[in-house]
């Protein structure tokens, strides 16, 4: 992974929106079908206005692989760029606004850490252990499982990941947000008794017995946005509101999702309220950049954030429509900055693991 952090010039920083419209527009025009842009749906209206595509991670990892744009910009973060340099060709090349756009969740499992608990589990039980990686993790991660008859999820199919997994072995070793893993489980009919939050220290409550009886291993990762979310906030709702429909985004806990109505990725949740009927009652539990636009776009509904304050995802904060304006420019003239090239040592094996997740029939 070579990461170019370029900073952001005075001679950007200062311009308007205006200004810097008319900048990536001029560029957009000029590049035509030469340049694709991507955008996730946290991005900021301003941001996400210039993109040619929208999408959860999903959706736009099968746009990226099915493109034949020669320069891809990522609006997202920075494992959704990794993503989309490993399902491309060779002659393509993916660039992201700002290379230091991370993610909380997924720096959460490091490979040391997980090919150490690897081990413990493979010495432990002499059953068969698929790993499982949401694709919010590094692309060392992503090869793991590639290496290890394992595969990549994203919150939009999930559960056919585990079915794929459980048709392959007898547990499955998911990582690193515990609560993707959990809600999908659960909804599958795996017993909270059955799932094992996993932690080095082999105490009592995380024996080698209980190892061998859990049926999923999980990472004790989390998503901090997702995390600002709470079932006490239903249940008022639920008070104020008998008829108010309350949908959030898997990446919840698990008290959330259990008093919830419906659980989807982020563009499950937009279709949802697109398709919900006029005067509907919504309240939603992800980054606000999303529900926002949703109360823009459908005001003939009712539409509601999940929470007093407005939860919001500072690493999707960081691609501002400088940075992309800057980028553009930079690509215009041939200076190919803040490319997302993944590692040719993980490339391979991260490949095997996502082709595995695009051919699921989720
Ligand atoms: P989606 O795949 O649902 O877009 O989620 C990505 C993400 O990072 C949510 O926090
Ligand atoms: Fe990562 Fe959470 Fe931000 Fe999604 S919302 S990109 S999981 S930190």
């Amino acid at each position: 992974m070579t990461i170019n952090p370029t900073k952001l010039p005075e001679s950007f920083s200062k311009l308007s929106a205006s200004e810097l419209n008319g900048i990536i527009k001029r560029i957009k025009a000029k590049l035509g079908n030469r340049l694709l842009i991507l955008g996730h749906h946290y991005m900021s209206d301003a941001v996400i206005a210039h993109a040619d595509r929208r999408g959860d991670s999903f959706g736009l990892a099968k746009i990226a692989a099915e493109t034949q744009a020669e320069y891809i910009v990522f609006c997202g973060v920075h494992f959704m760029a990794e993503t989309a340099d490993i399902v491309t060709r060779a002659e393509q090349q993916v660039f992201i606004p700002d290379p230091t756009a991370g993610c909380f969740l997924a720096d959460c499992a490091r490979i040391e850490e997980v090919k150490a608990a690897w081990q413990v589990l493979r010495s432990v039980s002499d059953m068969r252990i698929v790993p499982v990686t949401y694709v919010n993790s590094g692309a060392d991660l992503k090869a793991f499982c590639g290496e290890n008859g394992g595969l990549v999820c994203t919150s939009s199919n999930a559960a056919a990941a585990l079915n794929w997994a459980f048709g392959r072995g007898d547990k499955v070793f998911f990582f690193p947000d515990q609560h993707l893993g959990r809600n999908t489980a659960y909804r599958k009919g795996i017993a909270l008794d059955e799932m094992l939050l996993w932690s080095s220290d082999l105490s009592a409550s995380n024996s080698e017995d209980v190892i061998r009886r859990a049926k999923v291993i999980l990472w004790d990762g989390f998503c901090i946005v997702h995390q600002e979310f709470d079932s006490d906030y239903i249940s008022r709702l639920r008070r104020e509101d008998p008829q108010v429909r309350i949908i959030v985004h898997p990446e919840c806990d698990f008290d959330v999702a259990q008093s919830a109505d419906d659980m989807g990725s982020t563009a499950y949740i937009i279709d949802k309220i697109k398709n919900a009927p006029v005067g509907s009652h919504w309240a939603v539990a992800t980054e606000k950049n999303l529900v926002n636009r949703l109360k823009e776009d459908y005001p003939d509904r009712r539409i509601e954030i999940l929470q007093t304050f407005e939860p919001a995802c500072q690493s999707m904060a960081q691609i501002s429509l400088a940075r992309l304006a800057f980028l553009l420019a930079q690509l215009e003239r041939g200076n190919l900055i803040n490319r997302v090239a993944v590692d040719e040592r993980y490339a391979g094996a991260a490949r095997i693991a996502l082709k595995r997740m695009l051919e699921l029939n989720a």
